[in-house]
């Protein structure tokens, strides 16, 4: 009987290894699918509350599915342009959380330099150092040396792993951005806040990052363009419109990233000043600004209906305002008063320049970073605030204090515990994004107009539905969405927020949903399966090219594999045929 060849046995490896590789490959390339993700729909009776059903995902995972099937297929036939068989949202973000880049502050080499011991090793035995006596210097050789072995390796060894881990994570973040934004076709994008790992890193560290950021993790996008960052004005110009047509939008607002600063970009308000907030601005777009996105109304008969033809009407046409704030220095004390006034004076700007609560058919959407205040338990992270020992500046937070909540309830959005308030107290419809807590939390802020003591309470988003919470008269609310992180220990998360505008309510909707990857080792694992089949493919081909040359490559093979390995086996299965049983 003759043993299989090494081809032969390469040839069986392969028939397992190259499903197992292709069938993987596939998953993580097409993963939104998998997740059925999606951006939601508006509901299909204009009525009916937005839900997040079974049901309704599986119709908005359906018609993203037909955008593609038409646009590969449509393509091919050039057929016209694509028509969903219902409204899709014109208003679509992907909203991703705390990517964090780390760098040089986590490899050792970078902060130790590279086998230290070895090059004081050097000095010793070159009697470059100084030493009291002979004995004083070969004791500290053979320490060095120690060291050298026993800690330069091991530090050099897990420098070279950080590093591979760094460019991998890169691409792994990449790979969620890229995939999730193929399957999903959003509107716009946003970052929300801590894109570089460190607030400490210094300027050349900072810049590499941002490198990364822009050349590696979002490859192909582009910061908001300073003069469209606008500063909140009475008289302001529109940045653009929406609703261009179903999936067919401009791509120019989707592969724009919309940065949000955070505390391990600029630093928490004891760390904020001129020179972290310049950087970031530089690297990654203004820190505080607005977009404004109007939704044309095209039926004829509604435009009649709108304030500007209607003076009784306090329907005002659809328009969408995106709030990008720094949140990192609203609360005190802080290193820069003169940042924290520029933050206090734009936020003054936002609201003096918002459209009264009494009307109708705005929709503000709050992109930050450090989510609002909630009492423990609400969310993973609990109200946490520490302060610097050497001038009692805000040292780090996990959420902002009420006060600088308040801002947000009441001032921005204008709500009011008093019923008699304008608009009923009501305030403006909107939503705020931010991140920060990397675990994600979805919750509803709202306040009892007809309780005894008026204050803010807050639930998850899901309790205070199913307790029938949302969308009350007497209990004015905001949806405030933490998105979890896209960092691989958090599930590599993506965030689909959908904004639509319902005409019978004039009035904008919104919900939410998330796309998750998984874990970064499943992207390490099926990377480094594919390059196995790769080369074990390659050399199956050499193999049998080879054989098929007359070269007798599997006898070389086994010969110098027996060779090199053990030429003691060689000796031994000589001796076996003899030993056998008989
Ligand atoms: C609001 O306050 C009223 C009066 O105290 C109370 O009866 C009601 O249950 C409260 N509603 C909620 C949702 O807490």
């Amino acid at each position: 009987m003759t043993r299989p060849s090494p081809t032969a046995l390469l040839g069986h490896g392969l028939r397992v290894l190259i499903p197992l590789s292709l069938a993987l490959t596939a998953y993580l390339y097409l993963f939104p699918l998998f997740g059925s993700c999606a951006f939601p729909l508006p509901p299909l009776h204009s009525a009916a509350a937005a839900s997040n059903t079974a049901n309704s995902r599986r119709a908005a995972f359906v018609e993203t599915a037909k955008v593609h099937l038409h646009t590969s297929v449509g393509a091919a036939a050039n057929s016209t342009a694509f028509v969903p068989s219902r409204p899709i949202a014109p208003f679509r973000l992907l909203a991703l959380g705390d990517p964090q880049l780390e760098g040089d502050t986590s490899v050792p080499t970078e902060y130790l330099g590279v086998f230290p011991h070895l090059k004081s090793l050097v000095r010793h035995v070159m009697f470059q150092s100084e030493h009291s006596s002979l004995r004083q210097r070969v004791r500290q050789t053979f320490h060095d040396l120690v060291d050298v072995l026993l800690e330069d390796t091991f530090d050099a060894l897990e420098s070279l792993r950080k590093r591979l881990d760094h460019v991998g994570n890169d691409f792994y973040l990449a790979h969620i951005y890229r995939t999730v934004h193929w399957w999903a076709r959003p509107t716009h994008v946003s970052v929300l806040g801590d894109l570089v790992g460190s607030q400490w890193i210094d300027d050349t560290e900072f810049y590499h990052r941002a490198g990364r950021y822009w050349n590696r993790v979002f490859r192909g996008t582009e910061r908001v363009p300073d003069d469209l960052a606008a500063y909140p004005a009475d008289e302001y110009d529109l940045t653009g419109y929406l609703g261009g047509g179903p999936f067919n939008e401009s791509t120019t607002w989707s592969r724009r990233l919309i940065n949000v600063a955070g505390n391990h970009d600029i630093g928490y308000a004891g760390d904020v000043n001129d020179e972290r907030a310049g950087r970031f601005e530089s690297a990654f777009g203004k820190v505080n600004y607005e977009l404004r996105f109007e939704l044309p109304v095209t039926d004829a008969a509604l435009v009649e209906t709108v304030f500007d033809a209607d003076r009784k009407s306090d329907r005002l046409v659809p328009e969408l305002r995106i709030v990008v704030l720094n949140d990192m220095n609203l609360d005190t004390p802080a290193v820069s008063t003169k940042l924290q006034d520029e933050t206090y004076a734009f936020i003054n700007n936002v609201i003096n320049t918002a459209a009264a609560v009494e009307f109708k058919g705005h929709f503000t959407l709050i992109l930050t970073h450090i989510p609002l205040y909630k009492p423990e338990g609400v969310c993973v992270d609990d109200p946490f605030f520490d302060f610097h020992e050497h001038d009692g500046s805000l040292k780090e937070q996990n959420q902002l204090s009420t006060a600088a909540s308040k801002g947000f309830l009441e001032g921005i959005l204008g709500m009011s515990g008093n019923a008699d308030a304008a608009g009923r107290g009501r305030g403006r419809r909107g939503i705020i994004l931010n991140g920060h807590d990397h675990e994600g939390c979805d919750t509803w802020h709202y306040i009892n107009q007809t309780a005894e003591d008026l204050e803010w309470e807050v639930k998850r988003w899901r309790q205070a539905n199913a307790a029938g919470i949302v969308g009350r008269d007497e209990l004015p609310g905001v949806r405030e969405v933490t998105v979890r992180s896209m960092m691989g220990g958090f599930g590599g998360n993506a965030g689909l927020l959908s904004v639509w505008f319902d005409e019978t309510a004039w009035e904008w909707h919104a919900e939410y949903a998330t796309c998750p990857l998984g874990t970064q080792h499943m992207w390490w694992f099926v990377h480094i399966l594919d390059l196995i089949v790769v080369i074990g493919v390659v050399l199956f081909v050499v193999g049998t090219v080879l054989a098929a040359l007359g070269v007798n490559v599997d006898g070389a093979v086994e010969q110098s594999v027996v060779r090199l390995c053990s030429p003691r086996k060689k000796v031994a299965k000589a001796s076996t045929p003899e030993k056998g049983p008989i």
